[in-house]
């Protein structure tokens, strides 16, 4: 039996992750504040717990893991003078701190995978790509990344640890900026590829990281951006 920890596994891209991870000989483990809020025919364990406040009890996870993925973030966009100090430390207690305190425990479980294992984290474009009123969501996920590139480096060969830096993605945390036709047609058309994401963009990249086909990968942000970050 394989089994997976999807933090924030309840909803948008992490959710999608845990629904194609699902099958046979493997186990999907959801954390997230709310149980309810993980659909109710799919099969998974639960795990309730606040990431930016605790850290998880040994026993409430199982002996070994073969992949563990943190997706809990945020996106609170203001102008810079508009930014308290609470805004930064909180952008960094859930985005950062949780994906710390998650991979510290974790640890010892991952590696006693006998056929390695491997952690997925999330950026956002917004590293690569300075973008007006991100100053605190930018700060905090260029952390994750600098986090991203120095575990793989100290947990190398036995984990394997990468990140994914999406762009605008169709998820509930995301709401606000695709409430209406008009917000949805413009951010399309800022993309290159003339649209925004869906959650199996991001989704996909995840389970291929996540599985041995992706073995040797590692230490990578990977830019699921509509070519955002790259390309005019
Ligand atoms: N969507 C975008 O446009 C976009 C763009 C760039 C980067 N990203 C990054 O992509 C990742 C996934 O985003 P998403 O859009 O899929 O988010 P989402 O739909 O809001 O899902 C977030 C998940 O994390 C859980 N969560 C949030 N806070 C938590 C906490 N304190 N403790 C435990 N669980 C918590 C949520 O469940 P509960 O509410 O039940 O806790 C939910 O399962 C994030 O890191 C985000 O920063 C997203």
């Amino acid at each position: 039996m394989k089994n997976y920890l999807i933090v924030g596994g309840s909803s948008g891209i992490g959710l999608k992750i845990a629904q194609l991870l699902q099958g046979p000989e493997r186990e999907i483990i959801i954390a997230s504040r709310k149980r309810e809020n993980v659909p109710e025919h799919f099969h998974a364990g639960h795990i309730e717990i606040d990431i930016s406040e605790q850290a998880f009890d040994d026993e409430m996870l199982p002996e070994t893991l073969q992949g563990v993925v943190y997706c809990p973030g945020t996106i609170k966009l203001r102008p810079f003078h508009r930014l308290k100090d609470d805004d930064f430390v909180n952008d960094f207690s859930i985005n950062v701190m949780g994906a710390v305190r998650t991979v510290r425990v974790c640890l010892p479980l991952l590696k006693k995978s006998a056929e390695g294992a491997s952690i997925v984290l999330f950026s956002t474009v917004a590293v690569e790509t300075g973008m007006p009123y991100h100053a605190s969501i930018a700060s905090a996920k260029g952390a994750v990344q600098g986090l991203t590139r120095s575990l793989a480096a100290e947990f190398a060969p036995e984990i394997r640890v990468n990140a994914i830096a999406p762009s605008l993605t169709d998820t509930p945390l995301a709401q606000q900026f695709l409430s209406t036709d008009q917000k949805r047609k413009l951010a399309a058309e800022r993309h290159p590829l003339q649209r925004y994401g869906k959650p199996e963009d991001c989704a996909h990249l995840a389970v291929f990281l996540l599985e041995n086909e992706s073995s040797w990968i590692t230490g990578q942000i990977f830019h699921v951006d509509g070519g955002m970050s790259s390309i005019k």
